[in-house]
């Protein structure tokens, strides 16, 4: 396991349709190992594959308790509305009101390649729906307001000049909270 340096905003990769997980190998659990020690180390609930520069459909989450490898997730199933203020580990210091879902019934392979299905309300809703359009190479800029996404763009302007190279190197325990 290790700790991935993250993609941030600009990177093509973020913005790529990832391909589909035909078999969950031992690398690929690996990959999925670091995702969740590079999230942690974040402080983040969530995290998906091409934010550490790999184009698969793979994303973890974990919120509260509950922490999920997914590979090939799709959302199966959805119910009501729910407005949250979301951040990504891939552009700091920007936030966002986004609605989405308030439910969600996810469809995905686990680590060992069996297929799942687990739903979620509230932030581990809001969490996968997030997580799930990474794969689709959206981001929560997306479903802002051509105003709101200007002014969130304007922030990421000054903090981009941070990572000259386009990543984001972590140290173990970072402080930020709820960034996906
Ligand atoms: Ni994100």
């Amino acid at each position: 396991m290790a700790i991935l340096p993250i993609t941030v905003l600009g990177a093509p990769i973020l913005r790529q349709e990832t391909k589909p997980v035909t078999e969950v190998t031992d690398e690929l659990r690996a990959l999925a190992d670091s995702m969740f020690e590079t999230m942690r180390a974040a402080d983040g609930v969530g995290l998906a594959a091409p934010q550490v520069g790999r184009s698969v459909r793979l994303c973890v989450v974990e919120v509260k308790d509950e922490a999920f490898a997914l590979f090939n997730p799709e959302i199966i199933a959805r119910d009501g509305k729910i407005r949250w203020e979301e951040g990504c580990l891939s552009i700091p210091e920007v936030f966002g009101w986004v609605e989405r879902s308030k439910w969600v019934k996810v469809r995905a392979l686990d680590r060992e390649g069996e297929d799942i299905e687990l739903e979620g309300s509230d932030l581990l809703a809001v969490c996968l729906q997030h997580e799930i359009d990474h794969l689709d190479g959206k981001l929560f800029l997306d479903h802002l307001s051509f105003l709101k996404k200007r002014a969130a763009l304007a922030v990421w302007e000054e903090e981009r000049e941070k990572y000259p190279d386009g990543l984001r190197l972590l140290v173990p325990a970072k402080g930020v909270d709820e960034e996906l």
